[in-house]
């Protein structure tokens, strides 16, 4: 049998897919690359926002009209599951073969199996307290970066946010199983590992914590640099700050949700943070480590939120110059306690304004500060061999995680070159090698 997977959401699930195709390749199903050849086509989906179910919903609708699609097992994991429940078959609205939530993994060659033997829709959408796919080899597809998930799950019920309910609570691995793993990556050949969880700060495991594993992770030789995402605010005591700031192998770089500016709409959100937490934290990290690049997500539009509070937002994104920030709407997730508690009243006109505002701005931070970086040079680990536009470019990221594009010289995928910055847009470096 012939399986193609595709992805949706965030690096937790193309991780999770590494996984799945791990558990599949055991059981002799045979991976393809595309939905055409497959006989059975699974979804990894996200349900973070309204866009994210609609795209997946259009998607199963058209592999249904591919030539042959109408014979083709169709499967959706991840996070619509465990997030739309046995709604999402039982409603006969979408034509799909079964379902398995983010802990089900395993069972799932017995789940197509089922579905190939009977007409019944098959599902499987527990969530478990300990899951964790210790001792599954994820398969992956090779390259400079590699993914590891340390921990899953999350136990801070943001009212916003539905990723508790589709992925149940924390649990981390143990560092051994982690270090492991890192190693197996390490031998081969992967320069760059990006440490994953829902909360990966809040990783805990045998009196353990995040920055000791990070430490560990430092150890072995060929990981030469550690990437973590995605973290959030309340856990960054002083321990981990250091550990970024000076060990050589973590990357200078730290994403740090904002979600909101101001100090009554994070506690609705129940960030347990405020506005005066947050800037002080920033000035901290910038304590320890001056030129540390800084990334957000935020959410305009939360219920309540008015253009009074907004501008909280905006007097941050001035304040602390981030160097890119993700921006969303509101989008009211069934089940999440701000559906529970509070109306959608932010129209979807100011919602735009607000968006639109945000952009503009981080725009213009964003050049200003890919502008500061022209003369200097960056060790740019190479990732890529070609860009989106020219073959006679090549494409890699700085420690701090900013895109460079150089012309193409000797250099292969996972080497580090030495480049100096000639030219800067709001998303992107240009530069050139430096001759060694
Ligand atoms: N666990 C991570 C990522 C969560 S989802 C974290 O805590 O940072 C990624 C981002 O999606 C969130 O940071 C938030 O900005 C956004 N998001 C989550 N739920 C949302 C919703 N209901 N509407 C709009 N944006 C949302
Ligand atoms: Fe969602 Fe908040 Fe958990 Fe992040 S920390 S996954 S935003 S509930
Ligand atoms: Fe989406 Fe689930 Fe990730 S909801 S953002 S795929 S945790």
């Amino acid at each position: 049998m012939k399986v193609y997977i595709e992805t949706y959401g965030c690096q937790m699930n193309e991780y999770d897919s590494e996984i799945v195709r791990g558990i599949l390749r055991e059981k002799a199903y045979a991976l393809v690359d595309s939905a055409e050849e497959a006989d059975i086509i699974l979804l990894n989906t996200c349900s973070v926002r309204d866009n994210a179910d609609r795209k997946v919903i259009a998607r199963v609708h058209a592999l249904r009209h591919l030539n042959g699609g109408a014979h083709k097992k169709i499967g959706l994991i991840g996070c619509m599951p465990t997030s739309h429940r046995q709604g999402l078959i039982a409603d006969g609205k979408l034509p799909i073969d079964f379902i398995a939530g983010p802990d089900s993994y395993r069972r799932l060659p017995s789940l197509i199996e089922k579905s190939i033997e009977s007409s019944d829709k098959a599902f499987d959408i527990r969530l478990s307290r300990s899951e964790t796919y210790s001792g599954v080899h994820p398969f992956r597809s090779g390259g400079v970066n590699g993914w590891i998930a340390v921990m899953r799950g999350c136990n801070n019920f943001c009212t916003f946010c539905v990723v508790p309910y589709t992925r149940g609570r924390e649990r981390s691995r143990s560092v051994d199983d982690v270090v492991t793993e890192a190693r197996e990556l390490a031998a081969q050949g992967c320069k760059q590992i990006t440490v994953l969880g829902q909360n990966v700060n809040s990783y805990q495991h045998d009196g353990h914590d995040f920055a000791y594993l990070l430490d560990k992770i430092s150890e072995i030789d060929g990981v030469q640099r550690i990437r973590f995402t995605s973290p959030h605010p309340k856990d960054f005591p002083t321990s981990l700050l250091r550990v970024v700031a000076e060990n050589p192998k973590v990357c200078k770089h730290i994403h740090l949700p904002l979600q909101a500016g101001n100090s009554r709409v994070l506690d609705l959100m129940h960030r347990t943070y405020d506005k005066e937490d947050y800037l002080a934290l920033v000035d901290k990290i910038k304590r320890f480590f001056p030129a540390m690049v800084l990334t957000t997500d935020i959410i305009v539009g939360f219920p309540t939120e008015t253009e009074k509070e907004f501008e909280d937002t905006v007097d941050v994104m001035q304040r602390v110059e981030f160097d890119s920030a993700f921006i969303f709407k509101y989008s009211e997730r069934k089940g999440t306690l701000a559906a529970k508690r509070f109306p959608d009243d932010v129209s979807a006109v100011k919602k735009t304004e607000r968006i639109v505002r945000l952009n503009e701005l981080q725009k213009e931070i964003s050049l200003a500060k890919n502008r500061a970086h022209i003369g200097q040079v960056h060790a740019v680990l190479i990732e890529s061999l070609r860009t989106k536009k020219s073959s006679s470019d090549m494409q890699g990221r700085t420690d701090g995680n900013k895109l460079v594009i150089l012309p193409r010289g000797d250099a292969g995928i996972g080497d580090f070159v030495q480049v100096r910055i000639t030219d800067a847009s709001a998303h992107v470096l240009k530069g050139r090698a430096l001759s060694t």
